[in-house]
């Protein structure tokens, strides 16, 4: 059966939500699952808007068979050819033998090494600045390298102003019937799902994207639809989302608040952490997160680190290192770029306890992180008669989110 929405009067959603999906790159959990996005334009040629991951394939055959009623397929656009979006084009391809596939150079390449053959279809290589007409509609090409694979296109249809954004823009989270943003509370039940994918799939390339931004800028006035690859498509009230974007790929914190991130084994790190929230709020310090590491996936963490301006980071010492998965997570922040952040310490150990000084190094590694300078050691457990330490922790680190 087919699941179809109208963008416009001549532009249809076409693509599908998947909630049997539990780890989104085999990596990321996806508990309100994921939509993949393909979208259809009938003008005078008919244009098919990127593909789906093959699970999805089915759903989007017989929505594609729907929209087009009998009409051929002529184009297929591929902004991005990462498999979640670009494995279904070899069914596509086979079913409509008449479409031409359009797509950068770099994209085409990608498409031979994933075995998927363009065979005896016209291929048309776009690049940034590119315009093609398909009757009453003109798209321009801009190349966003990088966002999130080098291949990356996005694409701008002049005529009716939507920007086909690829994986920019997009959000974790099955769409479950309401295409645009407007139609859910999306500050309210879809922001923290969308910074997780952003932050997560392309925090990595914050400069990458800020150059998108700065080309976006330019044509501000002419986007009237956000269309994304994953996630409700925007018609209203776009700079709430293109804002959130810019603070992210800026590395900018969201909100001053603390993200207390502890690894412990036997609950003695965890009461320090918690003890340290407890002392945070009656300083009149909003927004303190606190995770286990253990227990919240290092997606949320990453999420939390890029929101807030403050990072306490409290760990066991490990084998003499730092506790693993607390080192996986300082690696995960490392390996997405993230930065400007002040950094408050806590180690424990029962003996050589070198996790503090371990993660400082680490920290001392990634750009402009700033780390308290008095950390606070455990040996073994906070007994009571130290809370004057924790007090002095909280009192500096509270100050600093006062600013
Ligand atoms: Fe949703 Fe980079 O693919």
């Amino acid at each position: 059966m087919y699941n179809v929405r109208k963008v416009t009067e001549d532009l249809f959603w076409v693509g599908a939500n998947d909630h049997r999906l539990h780890l989104f790159e085999n990596i990321h959990p996806i508990p309100r699952g994921v939509s993949y996005n393909a979208y259809v334009l009938t003008d005078e040629q008919t244009v098919l808007f990127d593909t789906v991951d093959w699970s999805a394939c089915r759903q989007l055959l017989e929505n594609l068979d729907h929209v087009l009623a009998g009409r051929p397929l002529d184009y297929l656009v591929i902004h991005h050819m990462e498999p979640d979006h670009g494995a279904s084009i070899q069914e596509i391809l086979l079913r409509y033998p008449q479409v031409k596939v359009i797509s950068s150079a770099k994209a085409f390449t990608m498409m031979k090494q994933f075995g998927f053959s363009t065979g005896d279809h016209e291929c048309v290589e776009v690049k940034e600045g590119s315009t093609l007409s398909f009757g009453k509609h003109s798209l321009t090409f801009l190349s966003a390298p990088m966002v999130h694979w080098p291949e990356v296109l996005v694409s701008l249809d002049t005529t009716n102003g939507a920007l086909f954004s690829a994986d920019a823009f997009g959000s974790f989270g099955a769409l479950d019937g309401a295409l645009f943003a407007d139609e859910v509370n999306f500050d309210r039940d879809w922001i923290d799902d969308a910074r997780r994918y952003y932050t997560n799939i392309v925090g990595k390339y914050g400069p990458q994207v800020q150059a998108l931004l700065k080309k976006a800028s330019g044509l501000l006035d002419q986007i009237k639809f956000i269309c994304p690859l994953h996630g409700p498509v925007w018609r209203e009230n776009l700079s709430y989302f293109v804002e959130k974007h810019d603070l992210w790929s800026r590395y900018e914190p969201e909100d001053r608040g603390v993200l207390i991130a502890y690894a412990s084994m036997y609950g003695n790190t965890e009461e320090a952490a918690q003890g340290l929230a407890t002392r945070l709020y009656e300083r009149g310090v909003k927004n303190v997160v606190v995770h286990d590491v253990s227990n919240s996936h290092v997606s949320y963490l990453i999420a939390d680190a890029f929101r807030l301006s403050h990072i306490v980071l409290a760990s066991v010492t490990y084998n003499l290192g730092i506790y693993p998965v607390m080192h996986n997570f300082i690696s995960d922040m490392k390996a997405l770029n993230l930065q400007n952040r002040t950094v408050g310490l806590i180690e424990n150990g029962t003996w050589a306890i070198k996790s503090g000084e371990l993660m400082q190094k680490e920290l001392e590694g990634m750009k402009n992180m700033t780390v308290l300078p008095d950390k606070l050691t455990l040996t073994s457990s906070l007994p009571a008669e130290r809370a004057c330490d924790l007090d002095a922790f909280a009192d500096a680190l509270a100050a600093s989110v006062k600013g």
